[in-house]
C-alpha cells in the first residue's frame, strides 16, 4: 500500500485523553491517513508540571517519538492558557477579577489574570523549562505560544496589578499627568487627575467612564496580551533556533490587536470554523469566513497556517449540523484559497468527557476511522501536489481594506447608533468586492498602501495629520479611496476635532464639508442612484456640501433628501469617493462595481451565485479556486486557456471545488 505522507497536514492531538496503549494505533492511522503533523500540548499544563516545579516530560516524548516513527512531526503548544489547580490554589490572586471587583473562579480556561507577577514567574519557568527541553528535539518543528490569547473573556481583568500595569502603560504614553488631562479632556466632570495612582480600570462605577479612558484601556489590554506572548517568545527564540514560532489566531476577535500580536511570530495561523453552535446562534456565512481569512492574511501581509480546521459537526452545550459530504474537504480548500501554506484538523479524535465532548473530531467517540476519515484522507493526497507549488504564492490583491483596531475599539465604545458596528460595515463593503471575486487584502493603517489601485477605508472616525497626508498622497498620486460617514470624527485620543470641517483632514481631499448629520431610526433612507435604482442608506446620514466634488446619488426621503448621499472628487491622478451613510447588501454591489471601473482593479473571473473564485499568483500563472458553497451541481466551464490541476469535470459537484492554472500574458 501507498502512503502518502504530507507535511502540509496535520490533525490536533491529545494524546494525554487517551490510555497509552492508544497511541501506536493513532499514530498508525494517521500516517494511512497522510497526515504528517501534529499540534500537542497547549492544554496540557497539570500533566507538564503536575506540581510546582516538578516537571514531567516523559508522557510527551513518548508521543512525539511514536509519533516520528510514523513520520509526523510535532508542533508544541506551551499550555499557558490552562493553569493547573495547585497553582491557583498557591496564588489566588492569579484569577482574573471581573468589572464588579469579583474574582473568577477556576475551572475553565483562560482564568488568568495576564499581569501578575507569580503567574508571569511560573510560566517563565515553564516555558523555559520546556524550551529547554525540546528546543534541539528535531521531531519538533515549532511552536504554537498559549491559545487564542483573548478568548474567554468578556473583559480581561481589573484586579490591582492590572490597574497597576494600566496607570504605568498610561505614564509611559503620557509622560505627565496634565498631559493625559488634556489628552482625555477631564475638564469634564471633575475629572481632572493630579497623579497616575488616581486612574482607575475601568470597573463598574455609576454612569459611563471617560470614552478617552476607554479607548486606552483596550490598547492597554492588548498590549498585555503582546507582553505576555512577547515573554514567552523571548525564551523560546533564545532556546529554539531552528523552530518557528505562532500563535493560533481568531479571525476577527478584537481583544488583542493582531497586527501587533503578529510582529513576535514567524507566520500566524487562524482557527477557522465555518459552521458551528454557540450561545443559540449558529454561525455559518462564507462571505464572512473569507474576510476573517483575508484579515488574518493581513496581519503579517503573508501567507498563514490554519492550527484548527472543523473536522466534524461543532459545539459545546448545542452543535451545529454534520457537515455535508464535501463540506470538510471544500472548507480546507477555502482556506488553503486564501493564503493558508498549511491546514491542522481539530481535532483527531472526538473527547468522551470535558466541554468539548460534542466539539467533533475527524474520529468519532469510538476512535474508528469513518467518512469524515475517507474525506480528509482525499483530501490530503489530492491536494498536496497543489500545496508544494503554492507555498508562500499570495493573493495578488489590488484591492485593500485599511482595518484597524482603534477604529473598531472607538465605535464599540461609542458607536453613535445602536447597530452601526464596524466589523459588519467592513464586511458588508468587502462583500461587494467578494460577490465579483476580487482578491482584498486587509492591511493596518500603519503600512505602505501605494501599491494598491483601489483603498477602502470604513469608518475612519479616529484621524492623524499625518494619515490624512498618507491617504491624499495616495489618491495624488493615482489612488482610488474610499470613505465613509463619521470619517475625521476624532483625534487618536477619541476627542472630538474642532479646528476646520467635518470630515476634519480630509475634507479637501473629498471636495465636500458635511454641515449636518443624523442617525436613522424609522427605517432606511432611500438612496436615488440615477439610472441604477434605489438604495437604501441604515444606521446614519452625513448632509454633504459639495465643495468641488460630482454628486452620483442622493438621499430621496430622510432628514436631507435631495441632498448627496454619494460623491467623487477628482485629487491630482486619482478620486475619493465619499458615502454619507451605510448601504446595504445591493448598494455595496453597485458601489463595488462603481469603485472597481474607476480604479481599474480585476476580478478573478465570472461565476455563478455561490461560487466563489480566488487566486494565489505565482511566478507562471495564477493558481485558481472554483470554490462552490451551495448544496447544488452547478455548471461552470472555466475559460479555454485555463489548465485543470483538480476535478475539472464539467460543472462543479455540491461542495465541490477545481483548481486551474491560469497562465500569465506573455508579451514579447
Ligand atoms: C478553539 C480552541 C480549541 C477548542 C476549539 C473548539 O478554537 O483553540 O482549543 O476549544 O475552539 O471549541
Ligand atoms: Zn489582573
Amino acid at each position: 500500500m501507498v502512503i502518502f505522507m504530507s507535511r502540509y497536514f496535520g490533525v490536533d492531538y491529545y494524546p494525554e485523553h487517551w490510555p497509552r496503549e492508544r497511541w501506536e494505533e493513532d499514530a498508525r492511522l494517521m500516517e494511512k491517513m497522510g497526515i504528517g503533523l501534529v499540534r500537542m500540548a497547549e492544554f496540557a499544563w497539570a500533566q507538564l508540571e503536575p506540581a510546582a516545579g516538578v516537571y514531567d516530560f516523559d508522557w510527551l516524548d513518548e508521543a512525539i517519538a511514536i509519533l516520528a516513527r510514523h513520520n509526523i512531526r510535532t508542533i508544541l503548544g506551551t499550555p499557558t492558557a490552562a493553569p493547573p489547580a495547585w497553582l491557583i490554589q498557591m496564588y489566588p490572586e492569579s484569577l482574573p477579577m471581573d468589572k464588579s471587583g469579583v474574582r473568577q473562579s477556576f475551572g475553565g480556561r483562560h482564568h488568568c489574570c495576564h499581569s501578575n507577577p507569580a503567574l508571569r514567574r511560573r510560566v517563565r519557568l515553564l516555558v523555559t523549562a520546556m524550551a529547554k527541553h525540546y528546543g534541539h528535539c528535531k521531531d519538533v518543528i515549532g511552536w504554537q505560544i498559549d491559545n487564542e490569547l483573548g478568548n474567554s473573556h468578556d473583559e480581561l481583568c481589573f484586579c490591582p496589578s492590572c490597574t497597576d500595569a494600566f496607570q504605568t502603560w498610561l505614564t509611559n504614553k503620557y509622560g505627565d499627568i496634565q498631559t493625559l488631562n488634556a489628552a482625555w479632556g477631564t475638564a469634564f466632570w471633575s475629572q481632572k487627575y493630579d497623579d497616575f495612582s488616581q486612574i482607575p480600570a475601568p470597573m463598574l462605577n455609576v454612569t459611563a467612564h471617560n470614552p478617552s479612558l476607554l479607548l486606552d484601556w483596550r490598547r492597554f489590554c492588548s498590549d498585555l496580551i503582546v507582553h505576555f506572548q512577547h515573554a514567552q517568545a523571548e525564551i523560546l527564540r533564545e532556546h529554539c533556533h531552528d523552530q518557528f514560532l505562532t500563535h493560533n489566531m481568531m479571525g476577527y476577535a478584537d481583544k488583542v490587536n493582531y497586527f501587533h500580536l503578529a510582529r513576535d511570530l514567524d507566520f500566524v495561523s487562524q482557527d477557522q470554523y465555518p459552521y458551528y453552535q454557540e450561545d443559540g446562534k449558529t454561525f455559518r456565512n462564507m462571505e464572512n469566513l473569507s474576510s476573517a481569512l483575508e484579515l488574518i492574511r493581513g496581519t503579517k501581509q503573508k501567507n498563514f497556517w490554519v492550527m484548527e480546521q472543523q473536522a466534524g459537526p461543532a459545539g459545546w452545550q448545542c452543535f451545529g449540523p454534520t457537515p455535508a459530504p464535501g463540506q470538510l474537504y471544500l472548507w480546507t480548500c477555502h482556506s488553503i484559497a486564501h493564503g493558508a501554506d498549511t491546514v491542522l484538523w481539530f481535532r483527531w479524535r472526538t473527547c468522551t468527557f470535558g466541554t468539548e465532548q460534542y466539539w467533533h473530531g475527524i474520529l468519532p467517540h469510538n476512535g474508528t476511522p469513518g467518512r469524515r476519515y475517507r474525506e480528509l484522507q482525499r483530501a490530503i493526497s489530492d491536494l498536496t501536489p497543489v500545496m508544494e507549488k503554492i507555498q508562500g504564492l499570495g493573493s495578488g490583491a489590488e484591492a485593500a481594506i485599511l482595518y484597524s483596531y482603534d477604529q473598531n475599539g472607538a465605535l464599540k465604545i461609542q458607536p453613535c447608533h445602536p447597530s452601526l458596528e464596524y466589523r459588519q460595515q467592513v464586511q458588508i463593503l468587502y462583500g461587494g468586492l467578494y460577490r465579483r471575486n476580487v482578491m482584498v487584502d486587509f492591511i493596518p493603517e500603519s503600512v505602505d498602501f501605494t501599491s494598491y489601485k483601489l483603498l477602502i477605508a470604513p469608518l475612519l472616525t479616529l484621524v492623524t495629520p499625518e494619515l490624512c497626508d498618507r491617504l491624499k498622497d495616495y489618491v495624488h498620486e493615482g489612488g482610488t479611496l474610499l470613505l465613509t460617514a463619521r470619517s475625521g470624527v476624532h483625534d487618536e485620543t477619541g476627542k472630538c476635532i474642532s479646528d476646520g470641517d467635518l470630515p476634519h483632514g480630509l475634507s479637501s481631499l473629498c471636495g465636500l464639508i458635511v454641515e449636518d448629520y443624523s442617525t436613522i431610526y424609522d427605517g432606511p433612507v432611500s438612496i436615488n442612484w440615477t439610472d441604477r435604482g434605489i438604495f437604501h442608506g441604515s444606521y446614519f446620514c452625513d448632509r454633504i456640501v459639495p465643495d468641488g466634488c460630482r454628486t452620483l446619488a442622493c438621499y430621496d426621503n430622510g432628514p436631507f433628501a435631495q441632498t448627496p448621499a454619494l460623491t467623487m472628487n477628482t485629487f491630482g491622478k486619482g478620486c475619493v469617493f465619499y458615502l454619507g451613510t451605510f448601504l446595504e447588501q445591493t448598494g455595496s454591489d453597485i458601489l463595488a462595481e462603481i469603485l472597481l471601473a474607476a480604479s481599474g482593479v480585476e476580478s478573478v473571473g465570472d461565476a455563478p451565485d455561490g461560487v466563489e473564485l480566488c487566486m494565489r499568483i505565482g511566478p507562471d500563472g495564477d493558481y485558481i479556486f472554483v470554490l462552490n458553497h451551495t448544496k447544488h451541481t452547478v455548471p461552470y466551464t472555466p475559460p479555454a486557456d485555463w489548465t485543470p490541476l483538480l476535478h475539472a469535470e464539467s460543472g462543479l459537484a455540491p461542495y465541490g471545488v477545481h483548481i486551474y492554472l491560469r497562465p500569465h500574458d506573455v508579451s514579447f
